[in-house]
């Protein structure tokens, strides 16, 4: 019997519970000996300890420096700020790795393999917020200041860079808006070609450099043209979520969110309130989080067969959740997928 991987597991808010139960069978059956510590973040944590990011989910964190996550719900507008934003700083995970890839056949797009690496503590996240009020209204003026550092820029460069070396990748785009914030994401591209060419990258991989708007409009009209892309922290949410879209929707794209010392994986997708509870919910995004997690602990032949089971499930066996135009619930695919998992 292999040792036991101690890990935090955060169920989350809106449809993680569901999601994450399924997530945890597709591991079990998998036979992964994950010896979960089970705490609360998002409006469960508001619930259990009066602070959507407890103190006792952090010593966790601090103890596992691994974790699954649920999606967490931020109220838009006032109160509490994002607990995904905290977590990112507290662990400094600057590193948001989102792959993009088709898994089923017959979508508007085919054979889509992105990825993108989204610098994760920066830029217009960092939360230096305020409002000037003027006259009567104490709200006159919404003011935002976005941050990036040399520092910032280049370990996110590099980690792009190294990634797209690793993983055999012919292509890094860098994406940027230094035409307009010539300061706030020029640093960016700057960093980047300096990076380039001091640590002779090009004899490993190409690099390109592409304007986020005309990113959009390629990414739509051509996507195969790209392979993996690297940007600051706002653009890489935006483009990530319309990647999102090339393969699917949203319950198809998992995140990793990686740091020196700790790594949290999750869904991109967010608690999906609209239909939390009713037990409909694709658990695919968290599963292939789960793979993301086991490739990141050196378990990548269980991260294999649990992707292929994903594939099966979805392609020979038809197995689907509503928002993929099937009529599964979460807990049918889930037997499915273990079925899978157990015959291979
Ligand atoms: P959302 O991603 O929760 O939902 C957008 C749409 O996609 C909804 O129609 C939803 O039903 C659908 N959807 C999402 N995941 C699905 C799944 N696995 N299966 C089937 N359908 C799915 O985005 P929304 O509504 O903007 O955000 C809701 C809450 O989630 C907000 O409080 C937001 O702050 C939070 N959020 C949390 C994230 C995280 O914890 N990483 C990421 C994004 C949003």
């Amino acid at each position: 019997m292999s040792d036991v991987i101690p890990a935090t597991l955060i169920p989350g808010d809106g449809i993680g519970p569901e999601i994450v139960e399924a997530t945890l069978a597709a591991i079990e059956a998998l036979g992964v000996p994950f010896d979960w510590d089970v705490q609360q973040a998002g409006l469960a944590g508001i619930e259990a300890a009066g602070d959507p990011l407890p103190d006792a989910t952090l010593d966790s964190i601090r103890r596992t420096r691994l974790a699954l996550k649920g999606p967490l719900e931020t109220p838009s507008g006032g109160g509490y700020r994002s607990s995904n934003v905290r977590l990112r700083e507290a662990f400094n995970l600057y590193a948001n790795l989102r792959p993009a890839r088709s898994i089923m056949p017959g979508g508007r797009y085919e054979n889509i393999d992105l990825v993108i690496v989204r610098e994760n503590i920066e830029g217009l996240y960092m939360g230096h917020e305020h409002f000037v009020p003027i006259d009567g209204d104490p709200r006159a003026i919404g003011m935002s200041t976005g941050i990036n550092t040399r520092q910032g820029c280049r370990r996110i460069l590099e980690y792009a860079f190294e990634y797209a070396i690793a993983q055999g990748r012919r292509k890094v785009t860098v994406v940027h808006k230094a035409n307009i914030m010539k300061a706030l994401t020029g640093i960016f591209l700057e960093t980047a070609r300096q990076l380039y060419a001091e640590k002779g990258y090009s004899q490993h991989v190409e690099m390109d450099e592409v304007i986020v708007d005309a990113c959009a409009m390629k990414l739509v009209l051509d996507p195969w043209q790209f392979d993996v892309l690297v940007t600051t922290n706002l653009f890489g949410d935006i483009l990530s979520d319309l990647m999102a879209g090339l393969v699917g929707g949203l319950g198809m794209v998992p995140g990793a969110n990686i740091g020196q010392d700790a790594a949290i994986f999750e869904a991109v997708h967010g608690s999906a309130p609209d239909i939390a509870g009713r037990g409909v919910a694709n658990p695919v995004a968290l599963m292939l989080a789960a793979a993301m997690m086991l490739d990141y602990i050196g378990r990548a032949d269980d991260a294999t067969r649990l992707r292929t089971a994903i594939d099966a499930t979805l392609n020979l066996d038809q197995v689907r959740t509503r928002d993929l135009g099937g009529s599964a619930d979460t807990r049918t695919f889930t037997r499915a997928l273990c079925a899978r998992i157990a015959n291979a």
